[in-house]
């Protein structure tokens, strides 16, 4: 969604913002702008479409000049993608950037238009830019002035503003929405995310709700709400700025996709002491685990697709009640839960808003929260009363393939660690899962290597279909959600789901020569069973692609077209199936000529319900 940037120093600002927000691009949009001090006087450029259109219009238009300033890139809520809807908005003497939702925009511009203000766009954060000045107006400090307008904005904003004359200084505040600030030599900046400014230095603060912060080129200070000087600590994000680029790769998902083995390591080899998982930095203890009573598993996306994996492995080896949800039913369903209960929230970005607001609400009603997050400092990461971070390092592609790996790698762990503490497993077995988890990034580096050109020819298969399908049972039909999911997403082919035994109650009636069918069949104890399902959709013409391992003897009429996975540890198959599912989805997509890595209408952190 949205994603801000601010920059005061000594470099051309309007290459500073943009170079900035290139970096979050991955967060999805639809519209940017910039607003830069030029000779002290704010000058504004802001275009419908991509960051090149915005550039293209400052080369022929003329690009604002000077040292400090404010950019955006808008992801549209309130009012269609427009020149006139892009940020930066302004009030008389004040322009802002938002990220975020203000909930009672409309009747803030009623007071303000009774006030006599005129508005020329449809968005809410032209109402927050016009209140601003409203109290700027009176109140002539514009901190005090930022403090009292944000004590009428319900909802959720993260703000980039600059004030008529308050040249070369950049202020800034936020709730809910996400921002940091970077901190270099002689040199400033805001941003909605790491990446956008670690090209030009790692260190940055964490902006606490409603704090305003005060940026020049020799210093950052940050105010509390009683206008009381905040002291910061100083965070150092451990990446480099390869972490951020594509490296020689054509698009962020496949690079994303080659990482994962060094993800999971990263993810898991710290967590292991002695052969065995240790979560006690996260704050999990044995005794804490046995006094689970049920767990529920709740996320959006693609990580509400690793908690289906999870309560498969976690009820199977733990005896434990799992519910996966989707976190927007979760927080409206009033659920049943309490003390003793686990609510463990997935999220890569820790700010999915629907994700956060489920947490909350588990807390509110006694539940403990587990949250499984890969941003670091994020808000999900903050508030949760445990935290295992996962350490797949910044995902820039909008389709999510190294965080779920990591998020399977964290379920695993949990779900050890739980069956253990619960003495469903014994200290043999426990030993063995660990170590063969401790396997999984050599086996999802050979996956890679061995599944890579079979999943290049299936994608030229996929290319023209409309719809398609993916089946399997229990594991396989887990993974196959996020299969499907992976496939609609970049390449726009309608697929769905399905779990296979379920076929015949009504879905087999979509069956023709039309419609391929992607079978992942892993699980040795259901191959018979999903055997017969193939068979099923055959009979009636489908083309079926059919994922097995290495090892089972595929007859020749059951599949069109098999592709083998390495022979592994069966509960870890997820882990290296989904590498074929990522690879096929991405290839089909690229084949389809479409912008892999920024799919049309989706936002990579959807801080917005
Ligand atoms: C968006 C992204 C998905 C992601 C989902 C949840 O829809 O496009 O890739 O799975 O949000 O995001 P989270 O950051 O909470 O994992």
């Amino acid at each position: 969604m949205c994603g801000i940037v601010g920059y005061v120093g000594h470099r051309d600002a309007s290459d500073v913002l943009v170079s900035a927000l290139t970096r979050l691009e991955y967060r999805g949009y639809d519209s940017a702008g910039i607003a830069v001090f030029e000779d002290g006087v704010i000058n504004v450029a802001k275009s419908k479409g991509k960051l090149k259109d915005l550039v293209e219009k400052m080369d022929k238009e003329g690009k604002p000049k000077g040292v400090a300033g404010i950019g955006h890139t808008r992801w549209a809520t309130h009012g269609e993608p427009s020149d006139i809807n892009s940020h930066p908005h302004s009030g008389a003497r004040v322009t802002l950037v938002h990220n975020g939702i203000i909930e009672n925009y409309k009747e803030l511009k009623e007071f303000l238009i009774k006030d006599g203000r005129r508005f020329l766009s449809d968005t809410d954060t032209e109402v927050v830019a016009q209140l601003l000045d409203h109290y700027y107006n009176y109140i002539s400090d514009p901190i005090k002035a930022i403090i009292r307008t944000t004590q009428d904005l319900r909802g959720s904003f993260a703000l980039g503003i600059v004030f008529e004359n308050y040249p070369d200084t950049v202020f800034a505040v936020r709730r809910e929405s996400p921002l940091i600030i970077g901190v270099g030599k002689d040199e400033n900046f805001i941003a909605s995310d790491v990446p956008a400014i670690i090209k030009y230095t790692k260190d940055y603060y964490l902006l606490e709700h409603d704090e305003v912060a005060v940026l020049s080129a020799d210093g950052v200070k940050v105010y509390d709400t009683h206008y009381q000087p905040v002291v910061k600590t100083l965070k150092t994000a451990d990446w480099d700025v390869d972490a951020v680029g594509k490296c020689g790769y054509p698009h962020y998902m496949i690079k994303e996709i080659n990482e994962q083995p060094t993800a999971i390591r990263n993810t898991v080899t710290p967590r292991v002491k002695d052969g065995m998982p240790n979560l006690e930095e996260c704050n999990i203890t044995p005794e804490a685990l046995r006094k689970i009573r049920n767990i529920f598993i709740v996320a959006c996306g693609t990580a509400m697709h690793s908690g289906m994996v999870g309560k498969y492995v976690m009820e199977n080896i733990a005896r434990t009640h799992v519910t996966v949800d989707i976190a927007s039913e979760f927080r409206y369903r009033d659920p049943i839960i309490g003390k003793g209960d686990l609510i463990i929230i997935v999220s890569q970005s820790g700010e999915t808003a629907d994700s956060l607001a489920a947490m909350r609400l588990a807390k509110q009603k006694g539940a403990q929260t587990l949250a499984i997050v890969n941003a670091m400092g994020s808000t999900i990461a903050r508030e949760a009363d445990m935290l295992i971070y996962t350490h797949a390092g910044p995902e820039i592609s909008v389709a999510s393939t190294k965080a779920y790996m990591v998020q399977l790698a964290v379920m695993y762990l949990f779900a050890f660690e739980l069956a253990f503490a619960k003495g469903t497993i014994d200290e043999e077995k426990y030993k063995y899962y660990t170590s063969k988890l401790l396997e999984t990034p050599d086996m999802v580096q050979r996956t890679i290597e061995s599944t890579t050109e079979i999943a290049q020819k299936i994608s030229t298969q996929l290319i023209t279909a409309d719809s398609l399908l993916y089946i399997g049972r229990g594991l396989d039909y887990a993974l196959s959600m996020e299969g499907s999911l992976k496939l609609k997403e970049i390449s726009y082919i309608h697929s769905e789901s399905y779990a296979a035994g379920e076929l015949k109650h009504g879905t087999i009636s979509l069956i023709t020569q039309e419609m391929p069918v992607i079978a992942v069949a892993t699980q040795s104890a259901l191959y018979e069973k999903t055997v017969s399902n193939i068979k099923e959709v055959k009979a009636r013409g489908a083309k079926v692609i059919m994922i097995c391992k290495e090892s089972d003897d595929v007859p020749g009429d059951v599949a069109d077209c098999v592709l083998k996975v390495l022979d592994f540890e069966e509960i870890l198959l997820p882990m290296l199936v989904c590498v074929p599912l990522q690879l096929i989805a991405y290839y089909t997509a690229v084949q389809r000529g479409n912008d892999v890595d920024q799919p049309r209408n989706l936002a990579k952190s959807v801080t917005v319900e």
